[in-house]
């Protein structure tokens, strides 16, 4: 039997460099999207092709797909400075990419949103940006559901090895503290290796339908059980500091202008200290643990403790 053609897009990045190993693992031929502008360090010595593809222009974007039998598309943008860069990429370049799918025959399509096309718990929608062009990308891609096998995975929060996101974090607590919003809503992330092992699932199991899929922990954390898993990580005992939402937010806003001067990321910004402090990420996860039987492997605190490990070797921490 010939192995799977698989195209994974955004696989520079931080997830999509794991969905690529994963798919590797299982055998697949793999196809990595890059950019001209790509940092293609987390691709250096695997075994892929490399095709150039840009979401926001059509072009290449057939070439990319020649004999390609499933795509996991895994570029996006999460940062972005205009609110139409998040629409070019997250919406258009997500409908964009599905219609040049199933116009080249693709036959199954792994769309990664997010919690944040959703909502916070208890919202009817979106709350942000970013989650309402992750959520349009969905519905774009939702018109091709009859001519693809359109699967859609909203993971909440991923942490893990090559993630720069979560970095500052890990810097403050190494330094035996972390700020947290008192009485904050609890966390349910997931470890990224744990969302990659299910996009090889939803991309070869027997079609069963397009979701939205949760993708978390199946137990949410509150903030005390994430400064005890910090302590384990880093070997220190990491005191949490609660502080009133409303003063979590400006301090998510003051540490955001204080990076920008310096040009660094902060370990908190605005609208991350309005998403902790206000807003609970939770998902239940059953619909995902039935079409797929998967369950994330990695709890928090052997996720953060991999994760640490991670930083200290390649010499982030
Ligand atoms: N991280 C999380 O907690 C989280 C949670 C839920 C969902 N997600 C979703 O997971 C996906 C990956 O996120 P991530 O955290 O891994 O982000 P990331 O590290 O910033 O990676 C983003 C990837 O998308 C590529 N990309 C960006 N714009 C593109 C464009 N116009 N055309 C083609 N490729 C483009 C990037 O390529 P370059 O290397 O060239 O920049 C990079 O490979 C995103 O769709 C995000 O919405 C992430």
């Amino acid at each position: 039997m010939t192995a799977r053609r698989v195209l994974v897009t955004g696989a520079t990045g931080f997830l999509g460099s794991h969905v690529v190993e994963a798919h590797l693992e299982a055998g697949c031929r793999v196809r990595c999207s890059v950019r001209s502008t790509s940092d293609l360090r987390w691709l250096e010595g695997l075994d892929v092709e490399r095709v150039e593809l840009d979401v926001r222009d059509a072009s290449g974007l057939s070439d990319a797909l020649v004999g390609i039998d499933t795509v996991v598309h895994a570029a996006g943008i999460t940062r972005a400075t205009t609110e139409a860069d998040y629409f070019r990429v997250n919406a258009t370049g997500a409908a964009r990419l599905a219609e040049a799918a199933v116009k080249a025959g693709v036959s199954r399509f792994v769309l990664i949103s997010s919690l944040a096309a959703r909502g916070p718990d208890g919202m009817a929608g979106p709350v942000s940006p970013y989650g309402e062009s992750k959520r349009r990308g969905e519905d774009l891609a939702r018109l091709f559901e009859e001519r693809v096998e359109l699967v859609v995975l909203r993971p909440g929060g991923i942490y893990g090895p090559r993630d720069t996101e979560l970095l500052p974090l890990f810097q403050t607590a190494g330094r035996g503290w972390l700020m947290v919003p008192a009485g904050g809503p609890p966390l349910q992330p997931v470890y990224a290796t744990d969302v990659a092992r299910l996009t090889v699932a939803a991309a070869t199991l027997p079609y069963a339908g397009v979701g939205p899929f949760p993708v978390a922990e199946e137990r949410a954390y509150g903030w005390d059980e994430v400064a005890a898993g910090l302590s384990s990580a880093l070997g220190r005992r990491v005191r949490s500091i609660p502080v009133p939402a409303g003063a979590f937010i400006l301090a998510g806003a003051a540490l955001e202008r204080g990076a920008r001067l310096v040009r660094r990321r902060p370990p908190l910004d605005r609208r991350r200290a309005l998403d902790l402090s206000r807003h609970g990420w939770t998902c239940d996860t059953r619909p995902t643990r039935d079409a797929f039987g998967w369950r994330a492997q990695v709890p928090l605190e052997a996720g953060l403790v991999r994760t640490a490990e991670w930083y200290r070797r390649v010499g982030w921490l």
